[in-house]
């Protein structure tokens, strides 16, 4: 037995049969201990002359989760895993992999090294390499082809998702599913393999590619799905080099896999796996039990009431649509089966599911009926007087220890609160428009919200699938405040001598989703319009105040609704609006402006410092918990690149005193919105970056 710190790789002999255990809680992560683990094991059963044939398998809830990834920031330990697989696949004595739970990255390759694999039904199989930023490192790219051939082991790498026991069998990546228990059923499947030569992927060739241009065609189709992220585009290398010999094939692999081990797309993807994980961690919460929540009350049926209704419909929760009207009611609840049809059209959700579904849905018109509800969302027009009646309303009806949750996206949430005898259960819970798909969901502590009511926002969030952020209050929060600053950025750029459409495509080579002047057409240009409205009255006189966009709204261009924003939608189409330029330029003239041209480096690093400075001061606020929640934010809810990491995490690999000196250069010119965070100066005075603020 190999044993460090917990990690183990136990060997038990029965009936000649050594059943080989790796257990790593929580996950049999392959750390150091585990490579070294596996070899003495396959070296004490070669070894062995009353074992006859082995069986792999993973104690606890998994086979093997990959690589111990937090190895990654240090430098490689001996043995390596290729080394440990080879010490496997050479066994002379036939190894089966007993895979249940997921047997991902490194632990698929410790499967694929394995002469068969026996799969439980419910176990999932899979490459994730490409989604931390690397490639299959232990041989994953070049046996993966041989087993199934080069288009389906590509559409496993490049996509980095989990195939099921099922879909797993269908196409050859494992030898059986099992019948009844998973380790009697390896038993029974390797005996009968006893004596029989055991087959090695890396023994054989690789069956010829599925066409001539298999590689060309895949390389030009995922560079354009990859949008700048490397490692997709990388794995592609390493699996046409399973068209070579096994040991040529597998050095290139490893070639590849230590470059992008330590590139910066790998840490940024590294940060971002282990942020969307220490954000559900919030230190002030410490022993709060979340609240039970079975039924779920949505005031309002639009948009954004019936995303979330089907959000909760999907997560296995009762659900009551409350609206002002009957003709209201109706629209919400065609909304609400629109968006279930949408699964079914696209075959993800049968009609018999549907119906189960919508036979937990009931709508009123009155608020009475949501009195039962452990948790009531309201989702109504962006207004504070409005919102302050239904949660009056809601104050009336909800039984006692309801949460009471408002899902506005900038309003202050200490004042909707006050409108009820019971603060301390009201919460923010703000979703991203289509609710029920976008993943990001704000959870805004007021000043009096209980710590069990935040607790409930993390539980309910985590139920509908989503990554739930802690924010407080400000206006806007994380998200739509850093939205706010660097929308500003991208008007200034404009007045100067930039278009609306140079700004957007270099934001989409940066990697962003969209452009900021293609999301403002998308949700609509009247939205910010409104917003700018219900801020001149406070505006600080020292703000640049850019007209561009309130001009645009006048005109009645309020985005891809009314057919012309920023852009001309034809078909659907965007066009660069020609009237919208006119107006810019009329706009830069009145200021007496010379416009000047933009490079795209310009734009972008204006961009994002702009966010860099305004996540900072959001922290040193305590608006957000730590630099990685405003990561995490963006990323998943505002299209910022995964592969960068968010804003944060970006700004410590470009450098803070790089960032802080830009900034600083951008401030001569306008010293009020350009004014560096404070944070961001002491970082860089002590020679600290954020990832230092982030814990763990
Ligand atoms: N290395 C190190 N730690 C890992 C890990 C890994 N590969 N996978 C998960 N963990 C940690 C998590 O960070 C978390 O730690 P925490 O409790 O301190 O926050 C803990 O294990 C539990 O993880 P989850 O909260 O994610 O647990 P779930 O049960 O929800 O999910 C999982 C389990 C499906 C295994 C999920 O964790 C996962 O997808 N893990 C990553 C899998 C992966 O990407 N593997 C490839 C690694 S790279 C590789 O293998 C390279 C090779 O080709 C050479």
């Amino acid at each position: 037995m190999t044993e460090t710190k917990g990690a183990t790789v136990s060997v038990a002999v029965e009936d000649g049969i050594a059943m080989v255990t790796v257990d790593n809680p929580p996950v049999n992560a392959i750390s150091q201990a585990i490579r070294q683990g596996l070899i003495d094991a396959m070296a004490e059963i070669n070894g062995n002359p009353e074992v006859a044939a082995a069986i792999i398998i993973g104690a606890g809830r998994y086979f093997m989760a990959g690589a111990d990834v937090r190895e990654f920031d240090k430098p490689a330990l001996p043995p390596s895993l290729p080394e440990a697989i080879a010490s496997i696949e050479s066994s002379e004595k036939p190894v089966v992999a007993a895979i249940h739970g997921v047997a991902l990255g490194g632990g698929l390759e410790v499967a694929l090294g394995c002469h068969y694999r026996i799969v439980d039904p419910g176990a999932k199989l899979g490459l994730p390499e490409v989604a931390l930023g690397i490639i299959p490192g232990s041989g994953g790219t070049q046996r993966l082809p041989r087993l199934i051939g080069f288009a389906k082991a590509l559409d496993l790498i490049s996509s980095g998702r989990q195939a099921g026991a099922g879909e797993a069998a269908e196409m050859g990546l494992v030898d059986a599913v099992a019948e009844g228990e998973l380790a009697a059923a390896a038993m029974d499947f390797i005996r009968q393999r006893i004596g029989a030569a055991p087959p090695r992927l890396s023994a054989i060739d690789a069956p010829a590619p599925e066409s001539q241009d298999f590689f060309e065609t895949a390389r030009r189709r995922l560079a354009r799905r990859a949008r700048g992220q490397e490692s997709i585009v990388r794995a592609l290398d390493a699996l046409e080099a399973a068209t070579l010999p096994f040991d040529q094939g597998a050095k290139r692999e490893r070639e590849i896999f230590n470059e992008l081990r330590g590139s910066d797309q790998a840490k940024a993807l590294r940060h971002a796996f282990f942020a969307e994980r220490a954000v559900a961690k919030v230190a002030a919460l410490d022993g709060a039990k979340p609240r039970e929540v079975a039924s779920i009350g949505v005031v309002g049926g639009g948009t954004m009431g019936a995303g979330i209704a089907v959000a909760s419909l999907r997560a296995g929760y009762q659900v009551t649509m409350v609206e002002a009207s009957t003709d209201a009611l109706t629209r919400g609840l065609g909304n609400v089966e629109k968006n279930l049809d949408g699964y079914v059209s696209r075959g993800r959700m049968s009609e018999e599911t549907k119906a189960g579904l919508m036979a937990e849905f009931t709508g009123a018109v009155d608020y009475g009926a949501l009195g039962p509800a452990d948790l009531i969302i309201e989702a109504v027009f962006e207004d504070m007087a409005v919102k302050k009646d239904v949660f009056a309303k809601l104050d009336a009806v909800a039984k006692p220890g309801a949460v009471l949750a408002t899902n506005t996206s900038y309003l202050d949430i200490d004042e909707i609160a006050a409108a009820t005898n019971r603060p301390g259960d009201v919460i923010g819970l703000h979703f991203f428009a289509p609710a029920h798909i976008m993943r990001l969901l704000e959870i805004i502590r007021a000043a009096s919200t209980t710590p069990d009511v935040v607790a409930t926002g993390f539980a309910v969030g985590r139920r509908l699938g989503k990554v739930g952020v802690l924010a407080g209050i400000c206006d806007g929060f994380i998200g739509n405040r850093i939205s706010a600053k660097f929308r500003q950025q991208a008007y200034a750029m404009i007045e100067d001598g930039a278009l609306p459409w140079e700004v957007d495509a270099a934001m989409e080579a940066f990697g962003m989703a969209m452009g900021p002047f293609r999301v403002m057409d998308l949700s609509g240009l009247d939205i910010t319009w409104a917003m700018r409205k219900r801020q001149a009255p406070t505006r600080d006189p020292r703000e640049r105040y850019v007209a561009i966009a309130d001009r645009i709204c006048e005109a009645g261009w309020l985005g891809q609704k009314t057919g012309r924003g920023w852009y001309v939608y034809e078909d659907g189409k965007p066009s660069p609006n020609a009237d919208a330029e006119s107006i810019i330029i009329e706009e830069s003239e009145k200021k007496g402006i010379a416009r000047r041209p933009f490079t795209a480096q310009e734009i972008q690093d204006r961009i994002l410092y702009a966010m860099i400075n305004e996540g900072a001061k959001i922290v040193e606020e305590g608006i957000a918990q730590r630099p990685l929640d405003v990561d995490m934010v963006e990323i998943m809810g505002y299209g910022f690149p995964r592969w960068r990491g968010g804003p944060m995490c970006a700004a410590d690999i470009i450098g803070l005193d790089q960032v802080l000196g830009k900034i600083r250069d951008y401030a001569r010119e306008d010293a009020f919105y350009w004014a560096p965070a404070p944070l961001l100066q002491r970082l860089v005075a002590d020679g600290k970056t954020f990832s230092d603020l982030n814990g763990g």
